[in-house]
């Protein structure tokens, strides 16, 4: 692909990019102002790299063309927001999917059925539409969901699957998933203390 096709497909994508940005700023600003919530944590995106994508189709054993990109590579704008609570992670889930500026294309709840590794997360895949040359290009990004513990998960989990041979030990695989079980479980009881502490201040 010539270096020009790159950098205008790109730049869709980082304009794809600065609109998300800007409508979850403001959804989840006015969701905090209706409910005076704080559900969010914090918030990350990041632009996939050009040697990322071509790593990617790669490994699909695609040829590099910017409709393949398209298809095979869905998370070139990447998004995750980390949440306090089990339930915070739903209700953003859920204003995201009624926001009238994004298409849902996708969604796959991990938190109700994790990986096998134990990976679990709420995903979005949407469309963001940018109005460019009198006509509407819509482009896609991936939103993850998640809380803190399962962002703590997420990440260590991450980290050692990088360490290891492509076959982890029977054994290593397990103990990782039981970690993931730990976490499912200190999220349930922050929950519950959640749902206490809440009936006292609505009291
Ligand atoms: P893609 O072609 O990458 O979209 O693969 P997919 O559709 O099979 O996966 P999915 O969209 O469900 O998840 C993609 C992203 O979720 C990855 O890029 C990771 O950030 C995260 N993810 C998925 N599975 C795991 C896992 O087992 N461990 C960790 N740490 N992250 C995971
Ligand atoms: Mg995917």
């Amino acid at each position: 692909m010539k270096e020009e096709t790159w950098e205008k497909l790109l730049l869709r994508y980082q304009f794809a990019k600065t609109m998300l940005e800007k409508e979850l700023e403001i959804i989840i600003g006015d969701y905090e102002y209706r409910t005076t919530s704080h559900p969010v944590e914090h918030m990350k995106s990041r632009l996939k790299s050009k040697e990322s994508i071509i790593k990617k189709l790669k490994k699909k054993k695609v040829t590099i063309t910017p409709k393949n990109i398209k298809k095979h590579v869905h998370d070139i704008v990447g998004f995750r927001i980390v949440c306090s609570f089990l339930s915070d992670v739903y209700d953003m889930v859920n204003i995201i999917k009624s926001s009238k500026n994004l298409k849902i294309l996708e969604e796959n709840d991990y938190i109700k059925n994790p990986k096998s590794s134990g990976y679990s997360s709420y995903h979005l895949n949407i469309l963001i539409p940018l109005y460019l040359e009198e006509k509407i290009d819509y482009v896609e990004a991936e939103i993850q969901i998640r809380t803190l513990a399962m962002d703590f998960f997420a990440s260590l989990e991450h980290k050692l699957q990088y360490k290891l041979p492509e076959n982890i030990p029977v054994y290593l695989k397990r103990e990782l998933y039981s970690c993931s079980e730990e976490v499912k479980n200190l999220d349930t009881k922050m929950q519950h203390l959640y749902d206490i502490v809440k009936k006292y201040i609505d009291n």
